[in-house]
């Protein structure tokens, strides 16, 4: 029997914070920070705070934004929003200064340069501790000598920082206000961040009179949503075309349809349509196959770890929401669960805290997670039914 001829390796990336192969939508967002990144010091996409439910891609978007800084010849540092960071930042950034003393960033050239006469080991010993403001502002002085010497566009510095969280309030307060100060002194510095809704608005609330949080409440907002539908159409026919596969058009409507948009789903739909192709195309077939086992994947991967920790009460509040189509009333899941508004209040508020669901008007309340209704509805609407006798049919 003849050898089956390899199949290409499959071009989906099902994988958080991976990259994909072919972004789908985004332009605008990477197009406004490229021009902010041209325009100079003082254009409001220079901090920009990307927010949006888990899978929906800021980890990615972060990266794009890396990618255009790095067009740019601009530094880059990233780092996650964990405890330290601060510190963590202000080591890289005396690294990137060190970097200079060797080898001055130069733009469009590779050159390397003769010595600068400037020497990180000279600094003296009885020196203070360098803080991440003193040593941003040696680099962005290191960086302006640089520039004006070889007459070139200024090189500046992006920052991205992910998994914004509240509970390090005093630390994004400690490196806000460094940023203000940089942003102030008109240096070229950009700042990226990405986290959850529930984990960052709490950042953006005025919070017992303190208000350092400022720079966050003045970045540029992006909230990343579901991309639309034409757009993934396209993303995924390209994305399987660099590996020499195409789509029936039924298969590539139906397969772009069932992502819904959700940049997670677009991967796992397209990574599982990809598995079930013979041959050089894929079909309709090959695509009912992968959108039921992407399905399944989601819930395996997002929905079901989401909810493993929560109290037999919790999930039965999440479930109690499932009949409803869209956002749900707090009056009606209380009613649904058998119990007083009270009890239902203090229940909302821990899944609130566990970035389970959010408040979208007054008295109701949605999922955070795209596709959670339909997980809930499949796997636990039944178990709920059992034990709240007052259900209703
Ligand atoms: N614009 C996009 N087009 C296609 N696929 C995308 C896009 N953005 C993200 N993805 C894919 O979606 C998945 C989730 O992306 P990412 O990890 O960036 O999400 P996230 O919002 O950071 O999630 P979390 O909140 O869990 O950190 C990854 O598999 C990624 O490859
Ligand atoms: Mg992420």
């Amino acid at each position: 029997m003849a050898p089956t001829p390899a199949r290409p390796r499959n071009p989906f990336t099902a994988t958080v914070g991976k990259t994909p192969l072919v972004l789908a939508g985004r332009d605008e967002y990477l197009d406004d920070f490229d021009a902010a990144i041209q325009d100079g010091p003082g254009s409001h996409e220079r901090i920009s705070i990307i927010t949006g439910p888990r899978g929906v891609g800021k980890t990615v978007l972060l990266n794009e934004f890396e990618t255009v800084a790095k067009s740019h010849s601009w530094h880059v540092i990233s780092e996650t929003t964990t405890r330290g960071f601060n510190d963590r930042i202000r080591d890289r950034a005396f690294r990137l200064l060190e970097d200079l003393s060797n080898e001055p960033k130069r733009r469009l050239s590779g050159l390397k340069l003769p010595y600068l006469g400037f020497d990180t080991e000279a600094v003296p010993s009885f020196s203070p501790t360098p803080t991440l403001r003193s040593v941003l502002d040696e680099l962005f002085d290191r960086q302006a000598e640089i520039n004006a010497r070889f007459e070139q566009e200024p090189v500046g510095l992006l920052i991205t920082l992910d998994e914004l969280h509240y509970a390090h309030m005093d630390e994004i307060i400690e490196f806000g206000t460094t940023i203000q100060h940089l942003v102030r002194e008109d240096r070229e510095i950009a700042v990226a961040m990405a986290g959850i809704p529930g984990a960052v608005k709490p950042l953006l609330a005025a919070d017992e009179g303190r208000n350092p949080v400022t720079f966050l409440r003045r970045a540029n907002r992006i909230e990343t949503g579901m991309v639309p539908i034409p757009e993934v159409r396209t993303a995924m026919d390209k994305t399987t075309e660099q590996v020499g596969i195409s789509w029936t058009p039924e298969a590539l409507d139906n397969a772009s349809r069932a992502t819904g948009g959700y940049p997670f789903m677009i991967q796992l739909v397209g990574q599982h349509a990809f598995r079930n192709c013979t041959g050089t195309e894929i079909n309709n077939e090959a695509v009912s196959r992968g959108i039921r086992a992407a399905r399944r994947k989601l819930g395996q991967l997002v929905h079901e770890p989401s909810i493993a920790d929560l109290s037999e009460v919790d999930r039965t509040f999440l479930t109690a929401m499932s009949s409803d189509d869209g956002p749900s009333r707090m009056s009606d899941i209380a009613a649904r669960m058998g119990v007083d508004a009270q009890y239902a209040g203090n229940y909302r508020k821990r899944l609130i805290d566990a970035e389970m669901i959010r408040s979208t008007s007054h008295g109701y309340v949605d999922y955070e997670l795209p596709y959670m209704r339909d997980y809930l509805r499949s796997h636990h609407a039944a178990d709920a039914m059992e034990q709240f006798s007052i259900w209703p049919e």
